[in-house]
């Protein structure tokens, strides 16, 4: 038994091969390097002292994931990371998020119901409720009205999933909608490691810590919330990476279609964040006040309670940790992976 982490390579992809990995599960990992670099998947290989199949692949080529089928007929789950990932580019490249994101789900789907592969694990967003009519938002709350193409391909695709479990009742299908994932392993080791200026608030603050950005801006003090800056659910990236652990082993029970918010349940706003870093680096960070960013919504944050129940995941770090070690993995690799 082995589980396909496609995008493995990644932010996300790659604290959840350790996790696995941890766990006692086979993995084979596939990325084309498209966002990410072999450097991250030479540090799990250190983090966990195991080593694990890897194919360079482009998911969007059926080819390429039928190879690995063929040559791992132990596969029988597969987590999906593989995809575009910029909100503001996806408003610019509509066309290269639609066929990127929806492809690579649909070969793999495709491929996995020729090799008689059932358990598929989604990485979605929170992004698929768009701006919420109130918080904290539950896995009911409406779907669909997204602001940006990034988001909606997101939403298109776990409208895809629901359609093929209808079809296919053998399939079993997670849906994780992940608030706002932030901080890196604790070895910093692996992190996040954004091309150019990072457009999320965290990568943006460890630059301006680690002196490579002058200073932070803040996209509006004008909103609805107690300080007046934007409210989100940020979640450290190790328990994002859990919940994809407790989300496989779900899936064993044959649920068919389930989805799950991964949150702390707790929102925490712009400045609060600003004010946790300083803590962790111990310096004070320089910030402005700008406009509010397009397409920004007040606040966001997850009731996680449905995870908590039917997983048994609850997140475990908070704030400090989250920016301890996004700190520390920021202080260790100044230019991330230096791809
Ligand atoms: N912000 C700033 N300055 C910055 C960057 C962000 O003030 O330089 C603010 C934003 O206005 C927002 C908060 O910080 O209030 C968080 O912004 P991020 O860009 O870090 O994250 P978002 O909540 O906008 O979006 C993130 C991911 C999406 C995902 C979404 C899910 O980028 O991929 O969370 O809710 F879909």
């Amino acid at each position: 038994m082995a589980i396909l982490v496609s995008g493995g390579a990644g932010y996300i992809g790659s604290h959840t091969c350790v996790e696995l990995l941890n766990a006692g599960y086979d993995i084979v990992v596939a990325d084309n390097y498209y966002n990410s670099c072999p450097t991250a998947l030479e540090r799990v290989k250190e983090i966990t002292g195991k080593d694990f199949r890897f194919y360079q692949a482009d998911m969007t080529r059926r080819g390429d994931v039928e190879k690995i089928f063929q040559d791992c007929p132990d596969i029988d789950a597969v987590i999906q990371f593989a995809a575009y990932k910029a909100v503001g580019e996806s408003c610019k490249k509509p066309i290269e998020y639609y066929s990127n994101n929806l492809n690579c789900t649909l070969n793999i789907l495709d491929v996995m119901r020729e090799f008689d592969c059932h358990n598929f694990v989604f990485s979605s967003s929170a992004t698929v409720y768009g701006d919420p009519e109130c918080v904290p938002i539950t896995e009911d709350s409406p779907v669909g009205r997204t602001t940006n193409p990034y988001g909606t391909t997101k939403a298109f695709t776990e409208r895809i999933l629901n359609d093929c479990c209808e079809a296919d009742p053998k399939l079993n299908v997670a849906l994780l909608r992940y608030f706002n994932p932030i901080g890196a392993h604790e070895s910093g080791l692996i992190g996040e490691d954004p091309n150019g200026i990072p457009n999320n608030l965290v990568p943006y603050i460890a630059k301006v810590a680690v002196g490579k950005l002058e200073k932070v801006h803040v996209f509006g003090n004008d909103y609805p919330t107690p300080d007046g800056t934007g409210v989100r659910d940020y979640i450290h990236v190790v328990d994002l990476a859990k919940g994809h652990v407790c989300a496989i082993r779900k899936l064993t029970q044959n649920p068919g279609l389930v989805i799950y918010n991964l949150g702390t349940g707790h929102g925490y706003s712009v400045l609060d964040v600003i004010h946790a870093f300083e803590k962790a680096c111990g310096k004070e960070l320089p910030y402005v006040i700008d406009p509010r960013r397009p397409g920004d919504i007040a606040e966001c944050w997850a009731d996680p309670g449905k995870a908590r129940t039917e997983l048994g995941w609850q997140a475990q770090y908070g704030i400090e940790d989250m920016c301890a070690h996004s700190w520390n993995w920021q202080s260790k690799n100044p230019d991330g992976y230096a791809k």
